[in-house]
């Protein structure tokens, strides 16, 4: 059986006092029977790990470089994240392709780049609104998740994958539990044929997830948790997600 994970993106969000609190309730309402993580600001991950010492949860980044070291003002290597103890990096947010102008060869790379450094990539696909409405939802996250594991080869049953819809981050859309759970099989029978890890794989769905509908989500047969972006900057929220995962 796969052990649901629960991942909290505080994409650019916080401050020392906040972070404080918030992690802070969390450890007083843990643990879950689940593996739970929080992907902060690179600022603050020193500050987190110290945080969260003693305890089940564990931290990671936001992003990283596909760069190894050298002239790249600015980038944040995954040997830098390994160092300081990140289990998790998020590569490929919808957000880094839509402003970043990053492209799947580009998430592919850093996908590598983590894991040569033992840092487990969360590799995110999904589609636009415009591209559901046109029927490519599947082609379109197919293409994206190809990337990797070819760029990957045999090292891909090491990601986790979080299919996020474009269409539902921060709005407030949820996609429902049946539509994630389809996209969800498209993803497992790719990996299916890519892997022979693919049954113990992690898919997680992202976009809008709140309490009051984190269970119903996780109990879809290829729904192995969620990355978590509004909900996750509330510890009861956050709580009530990860005690919805657990098992
Ligand atoms: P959301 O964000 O939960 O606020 O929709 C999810 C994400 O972007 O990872």
């Amino acid at each position: 059986m796969r052990r649901n994970l629960v991942v909290g993106n505080w994409k650019m969000h916080g401050s020392r006092a906040a972070n404080a609190q918030l992690l802070g309730g969390l450890k007083e309402a843990g643990p879950w029977n689940a593996d739970v993580a929080v992907c902060v600001p690179f600022p603050y991950i020193a500050e987190t790990a110290l945080a969260l010492t003693g305890t089940a949860m564990v931290f990671g980044a936001q992003d990283c470089s596909s760069h190894e070291q050298g002239a790249y003002t600015g980038e944040v290597s995954s040997a830098m994240l390994q160092d300081i103890g990140c289990r998790y990096v998020i590569v490929g947010h919808s957000e880094r392709r839509a402003y970043h102008a990053e492209s799947d060869q580009l998430v592919a790379d850093k996908a590598k780049a983590a894991l040569a450094h033992g840092v487990t990539p969360i590799v995110c696909v999904g589609e636009t609104r415009a591209e559901r409405e046109a029927g490519q939802t599947e082609a379109v996250v197919k293409r994206q998740l190809a990337t990797v594991i070819h760029t990957l080869g045999h090292c891909c049953g090491e990601m986790v994958v979080a299919y996020e819809p474009v269409w539902a981050i921060g709005t407030g859309l949820t996609a429902t539990p049946e539509q994630a759970q389809s996209v969800h099989a498209v993803l497992r029978a790719q990996l299916m044929a890519a892997t022979d890890r693919a049954s113990v794989m992690r898919i997680l769905y992202g976009g809008s997830v709140k309490p009051d509908n984190a269970a119903e989500l996780f109990r879809q047969p290829d729904i192995d948790g969620g990355l978590i972006g509004g909900a996750a900057l509330k510890a009861a929220d956050f709580a009530a997600i990860c005690r919805a995962a657990a098992q």
